[in-house]
């Protein structure tokens, strides 16, 4: 984690040799004011020459030396003020680009002018808020198997973040909670970026374990040997094949108030997708370390939200196994009979994502009753496709809900675009000899719809909000937040979403 050194004293002032601005198209030349009055340097002249038009994450960069010591001036762009403002998500970007710059300088310090909140049409707290979970994320490297040091980039120390005085007591606030997020966030990343043999379903477990030690969440694991005990077919189908058993984990906060309502999460937790014996081609598998992504991201913001206490209670619900071929694994033609009694056939072993989650869901319908479910999962290629890495797919019958989660998605910075989940489609999902087929059929396409229709069985009425992150989860390109490798998408959203239920 990044230092976070908050005041309201000018740049100018503070113990550092690097200093950044994060200037709106049209900035005030008043701006560079003290800092041309310091290095006694014609910094609007440069801006000028070079044409800064402070676009979004457009940067000029100076080095100069004064009295024997190297020093730095960076300014970023914030792009264009828009009917609401300067949009939040180009603050983040410029932000991202802003400690890439520092970091690339060898710096480890930096003060950073904060412009005021009311320039991005948000209060101090949210800036705060924004403002620390981003820069966290922007340090965030996956680094631990360098053997070479010299691999291993430096981390910034301290950022100096100097502030209007009006936005002082919520941006400080707001840095707090950013804290929390920030390091849910990475941690998600992290568990996801781990090789697929170091994170098998009960060394995920034992994450949710550790994390219900340290902060009190309640926690529930069933192995495999519950898992088929209980009737919950579909995740001991997909385990089946692998040497590594299966999980079941459910990690709950309590609400500090009695009667609060209760909100549900589930992740798709499957640790590494091979296709099963529905075997993926070498491209598509290389990456399917990712396919827990989902679980990630619910046991993180669980652990965030243990120390943030939402009004609301929460349960996290992570269905865990490996999908590999082996003398044991589903057969394609197989069926299988899951929590809630219903069955399906199984045409692809590769799409074993709907088969846990399917347990998953109906064991926190029976059990919870649920105000709202919410699951996020790797679920299709088709969404990647559809979509692309900018927007996870949300599909949902219940609008008031998915417009909820939609608001949540804009102020968190995990975005979503919305599918369609008309019934329209739920034909495709139709078997000569089960209730439903794990696949959809060929002639309907659509196949990230077909999917959450399959998930629907599942729910009951329950008030529920399906995320697609295939897209999103993993090798987000030009965002300069993100690094190669996991994002850790749906933790600010999910966290969003239970601190603001009501
Ligand atoms: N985990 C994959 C989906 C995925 C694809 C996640 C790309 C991340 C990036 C999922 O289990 C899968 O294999 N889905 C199949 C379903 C098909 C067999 C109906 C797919 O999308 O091809
Ligand atoms: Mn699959
Ligand atoms: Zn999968």
């Amino acid at each position: 984690m990044v230092k976070l050194d908050v005041s309201t004293k000018q740049v100018t002032d503070q113990k550092t040799s690097c200093y950044g601005f994060l200037v709106p198209e049209g900035f005030a030349a008043s701006t560079f004011q003290s800092i041309e009055k310091k290095f006694d340097i014609n910094i609007t002249h440069y801006l000028k020459k070079e044409d800064f038009k402070a676009r979004v994450c457009q940067t000029f960069a100076l080095s100069a030396i004064k009295d024997n010591i190297l020093f730095h001036i960076i300014v970023i762009g914030l792009g264009k003020k828009e009917k609401k403002g300067i949009p939040i998500e180009s603050l983040r970007r410029a932000l991202g680009c802003m400690y890439k710059k520092v970091a690339s300088f060898k710096e480890k310090t930096c003060a950073v002018a904060i412009p005021a909140a009311s320039l991005f049409n948000v209060d101090a707290q949210q800036l705060g808020q924004q403002t620390a979970t981003i820069l966290n994320m922007a340090a965030y490297r996956f680094q631990d198997f360098f053997s070479d040091k010299e691999k291993k980039e430096t981390k910034i120390g301290t950022i100096f973040l100097c502030l209007e005085p009006k936005d002082r007591v919520g941006f400080v606030r707001g840095v707090q909670d950013g804290e929390i997020i920030a390091q849910a966030v990475n941690k998600a990343r992290h568990w996801v970026n781990l090789p697929p043999s170091d994170l098998t379903p009960t060394e995920l477990a034992d994450k949710a374990r550790s994390i219900a030690k340290k902060t009190g969440l309640k926690l529930t694991v069933f192995t495999e040997k519950q898992i088929n005990e209980k009737g919950m077919g579909g995740l001991a189908a997909v385990g089946r094949g692998s040497e590594n058993d299966c999980q079941f984990v459910m990690l709950e906060y309590k609400a500090p108030k009695k009667n609060a309502p209760t909100i549900a999460f589930v992740g798709k937790g499957i640790t590494f997708d091979s296709g099963g014996l529905n075997i993926k081609l070498g491209q598509h598998m290389e990456t399917m370390k990712e396919d827990m992504s989902g679980a990630a991201a619910v046991i993180a913001a669980m652990e965030a939200l243990a120390y943030l206490k939402p009004k609301v209670n929460v349960i996290g619900v992570t269905p865990l196994a490996e999908n590999l071929p082996s003398g044991r694994s589903v057969k394609p033609g197989d069926i299988v009979r899951f929590y809630n009694g219903k069955t399906a056939e199984i045409k692809n072993t590769d799409a074993e994502g709907r088969l846990v989650l399917a347990d998953a869901l109906s064991y926190v319908a029976k059990h919870y009753k649920p105000d709202v479910i919410i699951d996020i999962a790797t679920l299709t290629g088709a969404c990647q496709y559809a979509l692309g890495p900018f927007f996870t797919g949300m599909m949902s019958q219940h609008d008031d809900l998915a417009c909820v989660v939609q608001e949540c998605a804009h102020r968190s910075g995990d975005h979503v675009w919305r599918l369609p989940l008309t019934n329209d489609y739920i034909p495709a999902n139709k078997s000569d000899v089960a209730d439903i087929s794990n696949i959809g059929s060929q002639k309907y396409m659509a196949g990230a719809t077909t999917a959450a229709l399959f998930l629907k069985n599942f729910v009951g009425d329950i008030p529920w909000v399906h995320l697609d992150i295939a897209g999103t989860a993993f090798n987000v390109p030009d965002l300069p937040y993100y690094q190669p490798g996991a994002t850790g998408v749906g933790v600010r959203l999910l966290i969003e979403f239970a601190m603001n239920y009501k």
